[in-house]
């Protein structure tokens, strides 16, 4: 497992000024930095993209296949609703990686449901920008 594509769906670009009490000040280009740290050091390649469309997403699931061993991703709001996005990550059976950085399951009970998640090989929820790399660890230890 060397090639990692890391998704980050709507909103996600505004972290570090975004609820703060609910994510952190941790913006994502910093989250970003930490996970090509740990990539790095494990030898491992990311390519990484945020989007606030739901489209964009799909479309970098597809195009992963022939490149990425594994995905990780924060799919923001699209966790509770996209079958879409479940249906690609499904498609191109990739092992994936869902990662939060609040604990969903602590909040709104409409966030205490995954649509993406039985698609993937497991979830990490609720340690902040560390979830990230618990989830890269996950992954590349295959
Ligand atoms: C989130 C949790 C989602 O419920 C929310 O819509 C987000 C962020 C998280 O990382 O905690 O946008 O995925």
């Amino acid at each position: 497992m060397s090639n990692i594509l890391v998704l980050h769906g709507p909103n996600l670009n505004l972290l570090g000024t975004r609820e703060p009490g609910v994510y952190g000040t941790v913006t994502l280009a910093e989250i970003n930095a930490r996970l090509e740290a740990a990539a790095a050091e494990r030898g491992a390649t990311l390519r990484s993209l945020q989007s606030n469309h739901e489209g964009a997403l799909i479309d970098a699931i597809h195009e992963a296949r022939g490149w990425a061993d594994g995905i990780l991703i924060n799919p923001g709001a699209l966790t509770h609703y996209s079958y879409a996005l479940r249906d690609a990550i499904s498609a191109v059976g990739l092992p994936t990686v869902e990662v939060h950085l609040s604990n969903i399951h602590a909040r709104e009970p409409f966030r205490h449901t995954s649509v993406i998640a039985p698609v993937c090989r497991g979830q990490i929820s609720g340690f902040g920008a560390q979830s990230y790399l618990l989830g890269l660890a996950a992954l590349l230890a295959g």
